[in-house]
């Protein structure tokens, strides 16, 4: 069994990765408890990362794994966009992730082969109206993730990022409330269909396992196509 830290496990993608890896040694982090997440026995601690205090979160003294999956969609046109609205897009997005991997450093250093996963969106990839705001801290964390990447590479730590499209979670329960909206959004993509939460999680397995262990500093597409074919 390893040691595996998953921010943001109480829903969506997070919570599909929980379940998928529940036969390890799990923890996480959610700002509110789930009773699914409850169901998978894992040591749960209620936080936000983004801003709460973190020099008391007791993690073990070597961690395997670290996934980072908060995020938002505040989709709006960029006149509608207030300063507060980019920095608490930030401050969610990526202050939160720079948080966690700061206080979980040591213990991953100990490990001697640890691998990071952070959430971008295909938005950061491919320009799309109404997304400055995310795509701005999504982009922060591509940024970050290839520069901590290389930082890290000489202690055996891996940092890689995946970037989805839109996926069916609570996150985008606005973006797909009607069937119009589910088929709309289907059809944006060469594959014909949405992401699932499961897509995510085992990519996130992978990237967390020894399968990946050459892989560092990528930016991973998970969009059915939507970020690389033009049909
Ligand atoms: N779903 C999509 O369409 C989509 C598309 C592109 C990229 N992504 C990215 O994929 C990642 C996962 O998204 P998702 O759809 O699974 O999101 P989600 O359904 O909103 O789940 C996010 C999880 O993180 C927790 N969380 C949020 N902020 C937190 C904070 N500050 N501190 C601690 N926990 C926090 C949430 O629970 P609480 O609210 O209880 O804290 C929840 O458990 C995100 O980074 C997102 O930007 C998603």
């Amino acid at each position: 069994m390893i040691n595996i830290l998953i921010v943001g496990a109480g829903k969506g993608i997070g919570l599909e990765t929980a379940r998928l890896l529940k036969d390890e040694n799990l923890f996480t982090i959610s700002r509110h408890a789930t009773p699914e997440l409850d169901e998978l026995g894992s040591q749960f601690f209620e936080l936000d990362v983004s801003k709460d205090d973190l020099s008391n979160l007791s993690l073990p003294e070597e961690l395997h794994g670290l996934v980072f999956c908060p995020g938002s969609i505040n989709l709006r046109p960029f006149n509608r966009l207030t300063e507060e609205d980019f920095l608490a897009d930030f401050n969610q997005n990526f202050m939160g992730a720079v948080r966690i991997i700061q206080k979980c450093l040591p213990a991953l250093k100990k490990s001697k082969g640890a691998s990071i996963v952070l959430f971008s969106t295909v938005a950061a990839k491919v320009g799309m109206p109404f997304h400055t705001s995310i795509a701005a801290s999504k982009g922060a964390i591509e940024g970050f993730a290839k520069s901590l990447a290389a930082e890290l590479a000489a202690a055996n730590i891996r940092v890689n990022v995946i970037a989805p499209s839109l996926s069916d979670t609570s996150l985008a329960a606005q973006l797909l409330s009607t069937e119009e909206k589910r088929i709309a959004s289907a059809k944006r993509h060469p594959l014909q269909r949405i992401g699932l939460p499961e897509d995510s999680a085992q990519l996130v397995a992978f990237l967390l396992s020894d399968k990946s262990s050459w892989m560092t500093g990528q930016i991973i597409g998970l969009d059915g196509g939507l970020g690389n074919i033009k049909l």
